[in-house]
């Protein structure tokens, strides 16, 4: 079989390991780089940069990070020709690493996390510092990996942060906040249809995040029934079958969910579990490409 990665992030250290993984299953593989993505249409006739002469059988629409709401059109027009698209639920919720509305849904769906704020509004923050208890975690709603999470320790550390903030970018105005877990254990837990794989996360020494690209070691952990129940909970109410769920567990034994990852890396796992998970992840995506 023919089967073609298309990513607007080709550096990803999961994608070699999926090349491989799938020339070791007896398939070609090629990878699609689209981050200069772009078109042109003379005399009627579309024609996609990097697309338009795709010759697979499946076609894995995966880290796709701009350009999604084009890739609708065109995944639509492959389907007509042919070739089975897994895309995981990226075009029919045409979401890009969207934290807010994540939490929205894991909110309707009764998932446990922490006391959380979101407003657009920066003087409503100022209200409510009075109010929270600390220290309080603040999220910028447009990064990711851990880069844009800092730890607030009391109301004058938000205070100057805000006032910080106000005077910086955009992006640097959309952030939730939430209440500090004192957590025991931060765990990763990597679910691909009916598999699940759980690493535990330790952070750095002087660090409170525990994410594995900010230097977090890894290690395999076995989850109670609970944890996994939840994180599939989790999954089901962003609606993927492949995501990877942020849990902490607090000493008070209670859990919650920060995040559910739509593009989980795999690497971390495969390390901490000494499992083939990237060959699980090939299976999955050739079973219910479509
Ligand atoms: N409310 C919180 N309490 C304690 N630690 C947190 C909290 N939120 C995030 N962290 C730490 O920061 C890390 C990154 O936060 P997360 O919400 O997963 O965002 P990202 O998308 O950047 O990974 C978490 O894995 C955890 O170690
Ligand atoms: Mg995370």
């Amino acid at each position: 079989m023919k089967i073609t990665l298309v990513t607007t992030a080709p550096e990803l250290i999961e994608h070699p390991r999926i090349k491989k993984e799938a020339q070791q299953l007896g398939h070609q593989f090629s990878l699609v780089n689209i981050t200069d993505f772009g078109y042109t249409i003379t005399d009627n006739k579309l024609k996609l940069s990097h697309l338009s002469n795709l010759n697979c059988d499946i076609a894995i629409f995966r880290a796709i990070f701009h350009s999604i709401k084009s890739m609708v059109p065109i995944a639509r027009q492959l389907r007509k020709k042919g070739i089975k698209i897994f895309d995981n639920n990226l075009i029919k919720h045409q979401y890009s690493i969207n934290k807010v509305s994540d939490l929205i849904k894991l909110a309707t769906h009764h998932i446990p996390q922490p006391n959380t704020h979101f407003t657009r509004n920066l003087t409503d923050y100022q209200q409510i510092i009075p109010t929270l208890s600390y220290p309080q975690i603040l999220k910028l709603t447009k990064t990711g990996k851990g880069a844009g999470v800092y730890k607030l320790n009391s109301p004058t550390d938000f205070r100057s942060t805000l006032k910080h903030l106000d005077k910086s970018s955009d992006a640097n105005k959309r952030f939730i906040l939430q209440d500090f877990i004192p957590y025991t254990h931060d765990l990763r837990i990597l679910i691909i249809g009916r598999k699940s794989f759980t690493m535990q996360r330790i952070p750095p020494p002087d660090d409170f995040r525990a994410n594995f690209s900010l230097g977090g070691t890894v290690k395999s952990f076995n989850p109670s029934p609970e944890t996994i129940k939840l994180a599939r909970k989790a999954l089901s109410a962003i609606d993927l079958t492949i995501g990877g769920v942020d849990v902490l567990l607090a000493p008070d034994k209670r859990q919650y969910v920060l995040e559910v990852n739509h593009t989980p890396g795999m690497v971390g796992m495969e390390t901490a579990t000494k499992k083939n998970i990237t060959k699980h992840y090939l299976k999955h995506v050739i079973k219910h490409a479509k």
